[in-house]
């Protein structure tokens, strides 16, 4: 249970937009957070079963900075300040991965803007 594609069309964003304006992207759009501490997106996992799992996020960071965010799983910190590197432009795309925990139910995975440059860019996330 748990696993599954989330688009970032599904996402419940708290300060951002879904936006169309660089390649690359799955589906309908992509996640621009806010560039602000505490910016953040969230997806609903249902899972049929308590379960570890692997969280994979597909991002764009044209920047040369890092852009941390903390993930949290039904509100309790899976990373603090999981990096999300350069990738060479905004119509760049890549993968970073971390491992959580699901419990069986509807899991709320949320990842948040650690600093005040805000998050990358998140075109999805997949539970595998
Ligand atoms: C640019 C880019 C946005 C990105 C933003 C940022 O404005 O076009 O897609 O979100 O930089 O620095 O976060």
């Amino acid at each position: 249970g748990g696993s599954g594609v989330y688009r970032a069309e599904e996402a419940r964003i708290a300060r951002g937009t879904i936006d169309t304006n660089h390649a690359g992207f799955s589906g309908i759009g992509f996640v621009n957070l806010a560039r602000a501490e505490g910016s953040y997106a969230e997806w609903t996992v249902p899972s049929g079963a308590a379960s570890a799992a692997a969280l994979d996020l597909a991002y764009a960071n044209g920047t040369g900075a890092d852009r941390p965010m903390d993930v949290t799983v039904n509100g309790v910190l899976a990373a603090v300040g999981h990096a999300f590197p350069p990738t060479g432009g905004w119509d760049t795309w890549s993968t970073t991965s971390l491992p959580i925990s699901l419990k069986a139910g509807a899991n709320t995975v949320r990842v948040t803007s650690t600093t005040a440059d805000g998050g990358p860019n998140l075109d999805r996330i997949t539970v595998r």
